[in-house]
């Protein structure tokens, strides 16, 4: 019995090869249907649709299946290490000694950005969202380094890799910094990768901000659980760009935007003024969760659902634990983390949620560990590009490398006017 998918449309039938993937799932492939039916499909957001082949990121939507080239995210639990995960992601193996070695010594190397970025900074409001800094200055960072526009070779493109995970830091730490109005803080370069990124954000001239090992790690696995997610929307913008052989820089700069959206990484920030919503009283987690099934009220519980887990996002029970531990150990109570509970624990036994699959997704918690060490809620989302940006870079080069790869360039069905002639304008009524 053929593999094959078999299409009739009228009195024809078309066979199309059906491909399978290293975990069994199934795919027909139709990269020739309009040649030959005429018919493109119709598939608005692209729920049934695979854009590529990829090696990178596997998750399994209906058991809450995560890994990180064939790694279950669960393993990178017990020693964090995003650094180690960015290697893993974007060169598809785990860094050996000298490996990691080498590329730790880079990102250390390549933290600082030109001297003049930071006037840059000076020329946007204090008020201005962090995200939208975050993404012109990487677009403007490509600027300084026209080496990065042309990658010949793995070792370019390793240089260009390494510069953009180390200084997305620095552009995040700086844009806080001077959101609140404080002197920059140089990169350290005694310091690892996080406590260095929270050493530019929280020192100040006169006093080095100390990194407690417990929040090291918590935030290593915050940046690890991040770090990349298959197809997701902004990854896939990062495809699309790079697809037109646009620069890693502009690729990146345009995932940043796309990550922005409440629907996509603007669900950390959205999280939390949710639950401090709920704090001040103005409404009860009860009366929450009834809005989010009123489809008229436009407000969704936010953190909760997803494109493919109709199981637990697995990232959502780790962070879950994270904060579960985090807190006390930093003497921290926050009652957004109860409330955060309370809903779960309400929507878990509402068919609402129940019938359609929602669970609580990697925003959910996320945003309740950030805020325990200092982070302020604008910044959530760019704690989210800093750890997906190895995925961005990963399948940005994987793309790249690939054999006969595409302009990305979808077909419509167009719904509009037939044809319809020119009016002059004094005939206009
Ligand atoms: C991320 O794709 C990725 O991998 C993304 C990500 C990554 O790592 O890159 O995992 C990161 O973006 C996580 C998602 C963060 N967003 C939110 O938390 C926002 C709240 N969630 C939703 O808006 C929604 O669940 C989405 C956007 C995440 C998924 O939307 P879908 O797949 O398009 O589902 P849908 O909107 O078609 O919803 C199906 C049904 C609808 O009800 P009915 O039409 O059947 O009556 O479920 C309802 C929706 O109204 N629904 C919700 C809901 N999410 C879906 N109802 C209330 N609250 C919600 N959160």
């Amino acid at each position: 019995m053929s593999d094959d998918a078999i299409l009739i449309l009228g009195d024809e039938q078309y066979r199309f090869p059906v491909r399978e993937g290293t975990e069994g799932e199934r795919a027909i492939d139709i990269q020739d249907l309009r040649a030959r039916t005429g018919y493109v499909t119709l598939d608005p957001g692209y729920a049934n649709t695979g854009s590529c082949r990829s090696a990178i990121t596997f998750i399994d939507g209906e058991q809450g299946i995560l890994r990180y080239r064939g790694i279950p995210i669960e393993q990178f639990e017990r020693e964090p290490n995003f650094v180690e995960a960015a290697w893993l992601l974007i060169f598809g193996h785990l860094p050996n000694p000298e490996e990691y070695k080498t590329f730790s010594e880079n990102l250390t190397a390549c933290a600082n950005l030109d001297e003049s970025m930071k006037h840059h900074f000076e020329g946007f409001p204090r008020s201005a969202p962090p995200m939208a800094i975050l993404s012109a200055m990487i677009n403007a960072l490509s600027c300084f380094h026209p080496e990065y526009f042309e990658l010949e070779d793995k070792d370019h493109f390793r240089c260009a890799a390494a510069g953009l995970i180390s200084k997305i830091r620095t552009i995040a730490a700086y844009a806080y910094r001077h959101s609140i109005g404080q002197p920059y803080i140089y990169p350290n370069p005694a310091l690892r990768y996080v406590p260095n990124f929270l050493h530019m954000m929280f020192s100040q001239p006169y006093a080095e901000h100390e990194c407690d090992p417990i929040v090291r790690d918590a935030i290593n696995l915050v940046l690890l659980l991040h770090a990349d997610h298959e197809q997701n929307c902004s990854t896939s913008t990062v495809r699309m760009v790079g697809s037109s052989q646009a620069n890693l820089f502009a690729s990146c700069a345009a995932g940043v935007c796309a990550l922005w959206g409440p629907l996509h990484g603007g669900a950390n920030v959205a999280v939390l003024q949710m639950l401090e919503q709920i704090h001040q009283g103005r409404i009860s987690p009860e009366e929450y969760v009834r809005l989010a099934k009123d489809r008229d009220s436009k407000v969704r519980l936010m953190g909760f659902g997803h494109r493919v887990y109709k199981n637990f996002d697995p990232r959502a029970r780790m962070l879950g634990k994270v904060a579960e531990r985090l807190l006390p150990t930093l003497g921290v109570r926050d009652p957004l983390l109860d409330i955060a509970r309370r809903l779960e624990e309400i929507a878990l036994e509402d068919p609402y949620f129940v019938d359609r699959q929602l669970y609580p997704n990697v925003d959910f918690y996320s945003g309740i560990i950030m805020r325990a060490v200092g982070i302020p809620t604008n910044m959530f989302t760019v704690m989210f590009a800093i750890g997906r940006l190895p995925g961005w870079i990963a399948h940005w080069w994987e793309q790249s490398q690939t054999q006969g790869s595409k302009i990305a360039r979808p077909r419509q069905l167009y719904v509009g006017p037939g044809f319809t002639d020119h009016v002059p304008k004094d005939e206009r009524m």
